[in-house]
C-alpha cells in the first residue's frame, strides 16, 4: 500500500508530479492554447465581474491560498485577500454579493472551513471550492469548483494537496487573465507551456533526495529553525516551517525574508538554522543580502537556490538546485526540499512521520 516506501508521506512527496498531470489532465490544452475548468467556466461572469476574491482555508491549505494572493494579483489584477477561516467566520466580516470566496480544503471535511463558506454564501458571495475529496461536506456546500485530483492523501502532513491546489489555482489565474486581458497572449501561452513541463522539473528534482539526507543528518538535533522567503516563496516559507514543527516537533517559523531584521535576527547565532529561499527570480539581491547579515551572526545556511547560482553558494552552508522556472511556478518546486529535508529530519528522530502526535487528517471540530 505504501508502493514500497516506507512512509506515506514519502509516497505522496515522490507522487506529486504524477498527482500534477492529473491535476493537468484534460485541463490544461497547451497546444490550443485552452485551460478548461469547468466549474469556473459556468461561472464566468461571477469571476469577470468579482471586486475581489477572498480565500478562506485552514493549515497548509491556507499556505496555498498565499500563494494564490500572489497569482491572482499578478495575473488577474484583482485584489484577493487570504483568511484563516477560523478568524473569517467570527470576525463579523464584510462580505458582498461583488465577492468569489475560494475555500481551499484537501479533505473537504474541515469545520471552520465548511463554516466559512455557509457565512459567505449567505451574504449573497459566490463561492468556488478546491478540495482533494470527491463528495466531501465543502463539495457539497460551495457553488462551484474544481478537484485537486491528488488521490488519497494518507499521510496527516499535507504534501501532494498543497502542490495541486496551487496548480488549480494557476490554471484559474491564467483562465481568467486571458478572459479579463491582464495577460498578453504571448505571455499566456509562455506561462501554459511553463506549467506543463512542472512534473518532469519536479520528477528531476526529487532525485537529490540523498543530498537532503545528508542536510537533515547534520541538523536533525536542532531545536529550532528559521525559514525564510520572498515574495512567491514567503508562503513556501510558512508551509516548510509547518512541516517541520508538525512531524519533527522542532520549532520552527517561516518569515518574509525582509522582516527578519525585524526581530527575528535577534535569535540568530551559531546553533540556529536557517533555510533560506534565494531562486534567481524575485528580489534575489535583497536575499542575498539577507544571506550575508545571517552568515556575519554566524547562523547556519541552507538555501534553495536556482541552478548556476554561485553567489549564494560561496556564502551558504548548504545549497539546494532547483531547476529554473518563471518566478509564479517557482513554489511548486521550491517546496520539494524543504517537504523532503522534514521527513528525513523526523525520521532521524525515531518520529511518527505519518501520524504525528496530536493531529488529525481532517479537524472536523472547531
Ligand atoms: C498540515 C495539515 C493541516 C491541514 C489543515 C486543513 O500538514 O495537513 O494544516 O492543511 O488542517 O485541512 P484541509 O485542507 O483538509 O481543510
Amino acid at each position: 500500500e505504501k508502493g514500497g516506501y516506507d512512509h506515506f508521506m514519502l509516497k505522496e512527496i515522490h507522487e506529486q508530479p504524477r498527482a500534477i498531470t492529473d491535476t493537468l489532465r484534460g485541463r490544461l490544452l497547451v497546444d490550443e492554447a485552452i485551460i478548461k475548468l469547468s466549474g469556473l467556466e459556468n461561472n464566468m461572469k461571477r469571476f469577470l465581474n468579482a471586486e475581489r476574491i477572498i480565500i478562506v482555508a485552514c493549515g497548509t491549505s491556507w499556505h496555498a491560498g498565499l500563494v494564490g494572493e500572489y497569482i491572482f494579483e499578478d495575473f488577474v489584477r484583482i485584489p484577493v485577500e487570504v483568511e484563516y477561516a477560523s478568524e473569517f467566520r467570527y470576525r463579523n466580516p464584510v462580505i458582498t454579493e461583488r465577492d468569489v470566496v475560494i475555500a481551499i480544503s484537501q479533505s473537504g471535511e474541515t469545520a471552520d472551513t465548511l463554516a466559512a463558506i455557509k457565512l459567505a454564501r449567505s451574504k449573497g458571495a459566490f463561492v468556488f471550492g478546491i478540495c482533494n475529496v470527491v463528495g466531501s461536506s465543502i463539495t457539497r456546500e460551495n457553488d462551484s469548483g474544481a478537484y485537486t485530483h491528488a488521490g488519497p492523501e494518507i499521510g496527516v502532513a499535507s504534501t501532494k494537496a498543497f502542490t495541486t491546489q496551487i496548480t488549480v489555482l494557476l490554471m484559474m489565474a491564467l483562465r481568467l487573465a486571458r478572459a479579463k486581458g491582464t495577460m498578453s497572449s504571448a505571455d499566456y501561452r509562455m506561462n501554459l507551456q511553463e506549467l506543463q513541463l512542472i512534473p518532469s522539473k519536479m520528477e528531476q528534482l526529487l532525485s537529490i533526495d540523498e543530498n537532503i539526507k545528508e542536510i537533515a543528518r547534520e541538523y536533525m538535533l536542532s531545536t529550532n529553525c528559521l525559514y525564510l522567503g520572498r515574495g512567491y516563496n514567503f508562503p513556501v516559507a510558512l508551509e516548510g516551517a509547518l512541516k517541520l514543527k508538525e512531524i519533527s516537533y522542532i520549532h520552527a517559523e517561516g518569515y518574509p525574508a525582509a522582516e527578519m531584521k525585524h526581530g527575528p535576527i535577534a535569535l540568530i547565532d551559531d546553533r540556529m538554522p536557517v533555510i533560506v529561499i534565494a531562486t534567481s527570480k524575485g528580489h534575489y539581491e535583497k536575499v542575498v543580502s539577507n544571506i550575508q547579515e545571517i552568515k556575519s551572526r554566524k547562523g547556519k545556511i541552507i538555501a534553495i537556490v536556482t541552478e548556476g547560482d554561485t553567489t549564494v553558494k560561496d556564502i551558504a552552508d548548504h545549497t539546494i538546485e532547483i531547476p529554473e522556472v518563471s518566478e509564479a511556478f517557482t513554489p511548486l518546486l521550491t517546496t520539494i526540499p524543504l517537504q523532503l529535508l522534514s521527513y528525513h529530519i523526523a525520521v532521524m528522530r525515531n518520529c511518527n512521520v505519518d501520524q504525528p502526535r496530536n493531529l488529525a487528517k481532517s479537524v472536523t471540530v472547531e
